[in-house]
């Protein structure tokens, strides 16, 4: 996805750090252990984070997004909901700059929708599934913690059954042809794909049986 700059970007997140964007630094603070918190990492344009937002309003949503035009179109998308939902923060970052600020066994389920599928090899260890990655997950998750990914990438969906595999995660579900359900919502990928006739793959696992 190539977005163009946005000019009015930098000054809408300014105006909106510690209402819906979080800096770096505030993540340790804001997530408490003892609520029900979600993380979504490459969260796009915004629109899963903020339909299950509006879906599951005793969940706190935390979206990292590394790109400022889709972070910012993200964040426009907040503060156009009719209602101020008070459950979703978002984060401007690469998630590899962030993720050690979140406390031990605070998440309990971190959804991967669409991920970049770095096809070549020499790229892999770039994919937010690689068994890299995958511990840094385990670290963050409750015992009862699950992940939550979907793709229409064939490859690197099998490509990351083999990493959660090789990391011992436990496979609640393996889905090859994923039809949305109820609590579940569609990401701007998704729809994309899904109206250009992709199948859509879905991976539940768990961090523990
Ligand atoms: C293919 S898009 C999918 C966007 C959205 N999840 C969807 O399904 O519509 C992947 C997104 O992940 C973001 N991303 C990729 N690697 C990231 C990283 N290491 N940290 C944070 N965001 C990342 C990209 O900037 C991009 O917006």
């Amino acid at each position: 996805m190539r977005l163009r700059k946005k000019k009015w970007a930098s000054p809408l997140i300014k105006e909106y750090t510690g209402v819906f964007v979080l800096e770096n630094a505030m993540l340790e603070k804001e997530i408490k252990i003892n609520q029900i918190n979600a993380l979504e990492i490459g969260a796009g344009k915004g629109g899963f984070i903020v339909g299950m937002a509006k879906k599951h309003k005793n969940v706190n949503f935390y979206g990292i997004e590394q790109n400022q035009s889709a972070f910012a179109l993200c964040l426009k998308k907040l503060i156009n909901e009719e209602e101020q939902l008070s459950n979703v923060k978002i984060i401007r970052s690469d998630v590899n700059d962030v993720i050690e600020l979140i406390k031990d066994e605070s998440i309990d389920t971190i959804y991967l929708n669409f991920s970049d599928p770095w096809p070549k090899s020499r790229h892999h260890k770039r994919r937010l599934t690689y068994p890299l990655m995958l511990d840094k997950y385990k670290r963050i998750l409750k015992k009862e913690g699950k992940i939550f990914f979907k793709t229409d990438n064939e490859l690197l969906f099998n490509d990351s059954i083999e990493y959660f595999k090789e990391k011992e995660w436990h496979f609640i579900n393996v889905d090859y042809d994923y039809q949305l359900d109820k609590d579940d919502v569609m990401t701007e990928y998704e729809e994309k794909f899904r109206s250009m006739g992709n199948k859509i793959y879905r991976l539940i696992v768990s961090k523990e049986r």
